[in-house]
């Protein structure tokens, strides 16, 4: 079985995420590589990681989503401002099935991602974004050791699904 993490992060929150994903993949045939490096056709399981961005995907990743095969196993994971379980970040994952609905999706995960506090202080006066930036504030921090603990055990599980299939 061959496992890639494909990620794509602007302020590295989510890259960090993703190496705690792959650390947690037990699997010889394992990769990690930023989302403009990857092809998705190589792999059977393919973990896609990105930021919520105005409570979407970012296009890039919306692109890359798109080009993985019909069959591939998949699962995604996030990072985020706000609160965690929140509706702002789900919204994300509801998107990100509906761009590839013949791959079989083994699960989501995502945890909170810090945002500078100039930014989150510029963006409370946007209307977009206004409602994640009031939760961000708390978001200081992550990912932390837990947050990256959990990612590890979520890779671990989602490759045992993988395998059972
Ligand atoms: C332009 C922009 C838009 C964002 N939109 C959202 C959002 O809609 N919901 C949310 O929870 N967090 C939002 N965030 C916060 C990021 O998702 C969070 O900080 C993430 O961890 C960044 O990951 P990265 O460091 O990998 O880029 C946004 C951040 C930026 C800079």
């Amino acid at each position: 079985m061959k496992a890639l993490v494909a990620f794509y992060s602007e302020s590295g929150n989510t890259e960090k995420l993703a190496k705690a994903i792959y650390d947690g993949i037990n699997v010889p045939g394992k990769e990690i590589m930023p989302i403009s490096e990857a092809n998705a056709k190589d792999y059977d399981v393919i973990f896609v990681g990105f930021p919520v961005q105005a409570s979407s995907v970012p296009a890039k990743v919306e692109e890359f989503i798109k080009s993985v095969p019909e069959g591939k196993k998949v699962a995604y994971f996030v990072t985020h401002g706000s609160l965690r379980g929140g509706q702002l970040a789900i919204s994300a994952l509801y998107y990100a099935f509906s761009l590839a609905l013949k791959v079989t999706v083994l699960g989501t995960f995502g945890c909170r991602g810090q945002v500078k506090p100039s930014l989150i202080d510029a963006l409370l006066k946007n209307l977009e974004h206004k409602a994640w930036a009031m939760e961000a504030r708390s978001a200081a921090g992550h990912p932390d050791t837990a947050d990256m603990e959990d990612g590890k055990e979520f890779a671990n599980l989602m490759i045992a699904k993988a395998r059972n299939m």
